[in-house]
């Protein structure tokens, strides 16, 4: 049995230790807003926050996050950060599929916990492993310093 916090709710889990994060949220806890595309950690599309660090679900093992906190883009707008975020993504029309987008939020929220005022490149080098298929990122570096001046 594996114990863990998942958007602050405490789980036990039944679950092989090799299971990867982003099985353990989608499949086995209905938490279907973490994305799967590249599966080999290049995309970001599968980005959670583990003890509040941006981190790639389809390549951490649920033995890895064993007592841990996991926060899932289910659980963004609990916190300020993330709440201001949604507000500029909203307001900027950011997504187009929107495929990409719940693993950008998360990196986004990681980055302003970590710098609350980004310039440019810090956000192009907190962003750079999130991949966009639309090519929104243009929208996305706008909206992350909406969101840090609001
Ligand atoms: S699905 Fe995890 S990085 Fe692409
Ligand atoms: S909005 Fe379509 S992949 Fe990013």
């Amino acid at each position: 049995m594996i114990t863990l916090t998942v958007n602050g709710v405490d789980r036990q889990l039944d679950l092989p230790g090799d299971t990867p994060l982003l099985w353990v949220l989608r499949d086995a806890l209905g938490l279907t807003g973490t994305k799967f595309a590249c599966g080999v950690s290049v995309c970001g599309a599968c980005t959670v926050h583990i003890d509040g660090l941006a981190a790639r679900a389809c390549v951490t093992p649920l033995s890895e996050v064993a007592g841990k906190t996991v926060v899932t883009i289910e659980a963004l707008h609990e916190d300020e950060i993330g709440r201001k975020l949604q507000q500029s993504w909203l307001d900027g029309n950011v997504p187009q599929c929107g495929y990409c987008q719940p693993g950008q939020l998360m990196s986004a929220s990681a980055l302003l916990r970590q710098n609350p005022n980004p310039s440019d490149a810090d956000i192009d080098k907190a962003m750079s492993g999130n991949l966009c298929r639309c090519g929104t990122y243009t929208r996305i570096r706008t909206a992350i310093k909406q969101a840090a001046k609001s």
